[in-house]
């Protein structure tokens, strides 16, 4: 048998030795012996772990595919999350300060997507397997929160009740101060008997709400969520940050690069995590692709007491990103797009009068690409702080404060 040394981790969380081949669950410095097959190293035997090595806190980690990193301590994951953020910046020739990761603690996630298959007799439900679409049961599940685990019963019921065993359901189960509220999508079509059974299954379970592909079939409370003591009812299956924790840090760090900033714009507001506690001190402007998540954060204002004005927009800003004359009345803007980051918008960020950005982003590469925009732009990139709200898997998640001194316009 051949022997390798692991020279680093690489981004899907495999450990890389010399060729390169791939070898899982191993860590950087680790003497390994295994079977090649193809450019992969099988039936992996370690004969001299890292001293970051640990044992994972999971007992379902071995199967499961929805963690990567859980055989590393902490002060390793953190590192290498930040050194991926690093090495995407310097690509694009940018330093900036590092500030501490926060990381999310375990049992924390308040939102989930659980997989479930219709088996012969039962109903499996859990997450996919580590790069396949095997189901794999996981009732001891260390990274959500244990009120997510609990209403697997719930999900297993709607399985017997409404899934084929041909297809996959997926459910998106998020926790609110008034029950899981969930959102399921592959179902049967909806006929009078599954609604009625679906109806049912909400009282018995005390879910919040239940959607069916596009249509609530039980509605106990309407759930609500709270960005920092001001609520909101979410749409059905609508983004939310993963972690209380996560949103509490971007918060901070997005408060903190807003500075005293009495106009803002929110570019890709969701609805309204940012928004709404910003507007306590300053006039927000929301803007964000789906009409449902500014009907929620308009709705959210209203019930609010206390913020100042919010208006807000639903808008394409891939295709009708803001420009510099609709960015004039703007101090500051905050921009938290999807994982294609935001190209259009910051070319248009960068040629108006604003001088201060606050920036979350899930891809250290698109973020790096539209940084490297607004430094060329005359920004300093003041900061960046990796909040690790996916612990144990290859996501990295980031906020960063961009200021220039200003320029007018
Ligand atoms: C990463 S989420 C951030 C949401 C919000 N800032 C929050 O923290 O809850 C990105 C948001 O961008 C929105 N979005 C995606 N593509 C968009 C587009 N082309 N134009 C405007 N908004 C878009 C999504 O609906 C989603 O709400």
């Amino acid at each position: 048998m051949s022997e390798w040394v692991i020279e680093r981790l690489g981004h899907l969380g495999d450990g890389i030795a010399a060729g390169p081949v791939f070898a899982q669950r191993c860590l950087p410095g680790e003497r390994i012996t295994g079977r090649l097959e193809g450019d992969r190293i099988e039936d992996v035997r370690i004969l001299e772990p890292s001293p970051h090595r640990v044992s994972p806190p999971c007992r379902h980690f071995k199967s499961c595919g929805g963690c990567a990193v859980q055989h590393a301590d902490d002060a390793f994951v953190a590192e290498w999350k930040l050194g991926i953020v690093r090495t995407a910046l310097e690509a694009h020739g940018l330093e900036t300060e590092y500030r501490p990761v926060h990381s999310s603690p375990a049992r924390s996630r308040r939102r989930a997507v659980f997989s479930g298959r219709r088996t012969k007799r039962d109903a499996l439900i859990g997450f996919h397997g580590r790069a396949s679409d095997v189901v794999i049961d996981v009732p001891g599940c260390v990274l959500v929160e244990p009120a997510l685990l609990a209403a697997r019963p719930a999900l297993a019921e709607m399985i017997l009740l409404g899934g084929s065993r041909k297809g996959e359901l997926s459910f998106t189960v998020t926790l609110s101060a008034e029950g899981p509220d969930i959102a399921v999508s592959g179902g049967k079509p909806l006929d009078l008997d599954l609604r009625m059974a679906l109806a049912g299954l909400v009282e018995r379970h005390g879910l919040s709400r239940l959607s069916w592909g596009d249509e609530v079939v039980g509605l106990r409370a309407a759930p609500r969520v709270d960005f920092d003591g001001i609520a909101v009812t979410p749409p059905p299956g609508a983004f939310l940050q993963a972690t209380r924790d996560g949103e509490t840090a971007l918060l901070k760090a997005i408060t903190e690069a807003v500075g005293s900033a009495r106009q803002a714009v929110d570019l890709f507001a969701g609805c309204g995590t940012f928004t709404l506690p910003l507007a306590r001190h300053a006039e927000l402007h929301a803007v964000e692709g789906a009409k449902e998540l500014t009907d929620a954060l308009i709705a959210g204002w209203r019930n609010a007491s206390g913020l100042k004005h919010v208006s807000a927009e639903t808008r394409d800003l891939f295709r009708r990103p803001l420009l510099p004359d609709e960015l004039r009345k703007f101090e500051a803007a905050i921009i938290d797009p999807p994982r294609a980051g935001a190209l259009a918008q910051t070319e248009q960020l960068a040629a108006s009068g604003i001088d201060r950005v606050a920036a979350v982003s899930c891809n250290p590469v698109t973020f790096a690409r539209d940084a490297g925009l607004l430094v060329a732009a005359g920004f300093r990139l003041d900061w960046v702080q990796v909040v690790d709200q996916f612990r144990w898997s290859t996501h990295v998640e980031l906020a960063a404060s961009f200021s220039r001194d200003h320029i007018g316009g």
